[in-house]
């Protein structure tokens, strides 16, 4: 086999038995659509962040219930700086699948719409 078949194998392989640990070279397709809080956001905090950052439970004083609040953590805190933390990661268990976290970086590419028809 040509080393070049190898290395794809290996590289298939890798991706293959390492997709439920953490690893930042797994592969997503870009996002193409606009990603915005209501549809795409709030549902990926909801799942992984409002246990513990509600308003009633604001684990680190981070409250991450509404739109500007998680604007302004992803804008001008360390939300992204976290969810990608791979020593200190949030949610505490471990990093969130790849896509989720994109979803972040493409939030603040699109600059944080609020609504599909914005
Ligand atoms: C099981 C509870 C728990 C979950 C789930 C959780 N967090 Fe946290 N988070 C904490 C605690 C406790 C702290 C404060 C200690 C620390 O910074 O590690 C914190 C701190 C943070 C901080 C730092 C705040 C600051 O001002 O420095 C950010 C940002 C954050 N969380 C974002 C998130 C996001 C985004 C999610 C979901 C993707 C999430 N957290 C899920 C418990 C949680």
């Amino acid at each position: 086999m040509p080393l070049k078949h190898v290395c794809i194998a290996f590289i298939l392989f890798g991706m293959w038995s390492c997709s439920e640990a953490v690893i930042e070279d797994e592969d997503t397709a870009p996002i193409v659509e606009t990603v915005s809080y209501n549809p795409d956001i709030k549902a990926v905090v909801d799942n992984f962040c409002i246990n513990c950052h509600s308003a009633s439970a604001a684990s680190g004083g981070l409250n991450l219930s509404t739109y500007d609040l998680v604007r302004n953590s992803t804008e001008n805190g360390n939300l992204i700086l976290r969810i990608n933390d791979v020593n200190n990661p949030m949610p505490q268990s471990g990093l969130m699948p790849l896509a989720d976290r994109e979803l972040f970086d493409k939030w603040v590419e699109d600059g944080f719409p609020e609504n599909d028809d914005e």
